[in-house]
């Protein structure tokens, strides 16, 4: 009876030349007295934004998401992206950076750390929503990261670190997958399904969002309803219902640049809701993605990771992303779903109240606002599947 959004980005180095150290302890200390607030943030919002935008272009775009619903956490992805250009360098460095939508001549890679480490505290520093963003590394025993990589990691990323041993792929698989079970409490179980025994380290990025509606569905509302997937295709779906006051805002206009000008304009009007109960889980495997998006060395021979570590030749293997979406008549989302749809009610006259229906594919977004970041984004196509 809640909704339940989890999501992880993982980043897998491999390195290509085995070379044997000893293992050490790989805990560090950071310090993390910085005021919480979400200020060093907005420096970033509008490239975050368009890197969603971008990346959900790539995404929707591949044939085999296609007519599919689609479900990511753009902050996640920027934010596992943004992680691993700290240990990056030379031309790896700057298509990571420019990647994500940062330009160099505006703003330093020390800023664009502030700004992800407050939206890292801005997120975590919430009581009145279950909300958490974090980041973790699992580190191959024999493998020695730079000291000041594991400090940035820690004092930007709030990244928690762990000695992992590869050469024994079971036990490295159950070692992350449960710390990634326990952060996203039960949503994601199985990040990641093989481990390679020549992995020197993973980079994960988990975010946990639980939330109420603000006006919960009553549960005895809920009935089957037709959900029209296109023109041919109708699915019976469960389908919530609420009549109140909601913010909501009309618009011709869907053009993505609008975002922001939808939700500075929702006002309270009183609707008819009909919102289908949903329960998704997506997985996407961003390695063919990142490279349509210009960020093609960190997984080849041309990757430079040295500040990672000078010692060996890494490079990035695989970027997963998977996340799940729940949402029934308790749950919400801290921000509105912006919706088209219904009529206008006439002023002067009891007007019959205006119908929101979302019996057709519509679009979802949960945002941060202190932080103008979209935590999730997808597109939802069929919720019967
Ligand atoms: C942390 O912040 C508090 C309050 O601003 C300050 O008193 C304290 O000295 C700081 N600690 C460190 C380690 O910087
Ligand atoms: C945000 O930054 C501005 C200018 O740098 C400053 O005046 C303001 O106090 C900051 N707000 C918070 C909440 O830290
Ligand atoms: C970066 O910013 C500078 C100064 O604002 C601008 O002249 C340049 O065109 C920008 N570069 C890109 C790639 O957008």
């Amino acid at each position: 009876m809640r909704v339940l959004l989890s999501l992880c980005a993982s980043l897998v180095l491999l390195w290509s030349t085995v070379q044997c150290r000893p293992s050490h302890d790989h805990s560090h200390h950071g310090n993390n007295n910085v005021s919480i607030s979400a200020n060093g943030s907005l420096k970033i919002y509008q490239e975050n934004l368009d890197f969603a935008f971008r990346l959900y272009k790539h995404i929707s775009a591949q044939t085999d998401y296609q007519s599919k619903n689609v479900f990511f956490s753009p902050l996640s992805v920027s934010v596992a992206l943004a992680a691993l250009s700290v240990g990056a360098r030379g031309k790896t460095h700057q298509q990571l950076f420019e990647g994500l939508g940062f330009n160099s001549t505006e703003i330093t890679t020390e800023e664009v750390n502030q700004a992800f480490q407050h939206i890292h505290h801005n997120l975590n520093e919430k009581t009145d929503v279950d909300l958490s963003l974090g980041n973790a590394l699992f580190i191959g025993q024999e493998f020695k990261p730079r000291p000041e990589f594991l400090e940035s990691m820690k004092r930007y990323y709030e990244s928690e670190g762990f000695s992992t041993d590869f050469s024994k792929p079971e036990e490295a698989k159950e070692q992350i997958n449960k710390y990634v079970n326990e952060k996203t409490k039960g949503k994601i179980s199985e990040l990641v399904q093989d481990v390679d025994p020549l992995t020197v380290m993973y980079i994960i990025n988990y975010i946990y969002f639980k939330g109420k509606w603000q006006i919960p569905f009553d549960p005895k509302a809920t009935k089957e309803h037709d959900f029209h997937v296109d023109d041919k295709t109708t699915v019976s779906v469960p389908m919530m219902y609420e009549e109140d006051y909601f913010h909501v805002y009309q618009d011709e206009d869907i053009s993505i640049l609008q975002l922001h000008k939808w939700i500075r304009s929702v006002a309270m009007m009183n609707y008819q809701v009909y919102v289908p109960k949903l329960s998704l889980k997506t997985s996407y495997e961003l390695k063919e993605i990142l490279p349509e998006m210009g960020i093609t060395d960190i997984f080849g021979d041309t990757a430079d990771l040295t500040g990672i570590s000078e010692e060996r030749k890494l490079a990035v293997s695989k970027v997963m992303h998977k996340a799940t979406i729940d949402m029934d008549e308790a749950g919400a989302t801290a921000a509105a779903a912006t919706g088209i749809g219904g009529g206008g009610s006439s002023a002067g006259f009891p007007a019959p109240t205006p119908v929101l229906k979302f019996d057709r594919p519509f679009m979802v977004f949960v945002l941060n606002g202190d932080t103008r970041s979209i935590m999730f984004m997808g597109k939802i196509v069929n919720p019967a599947k």
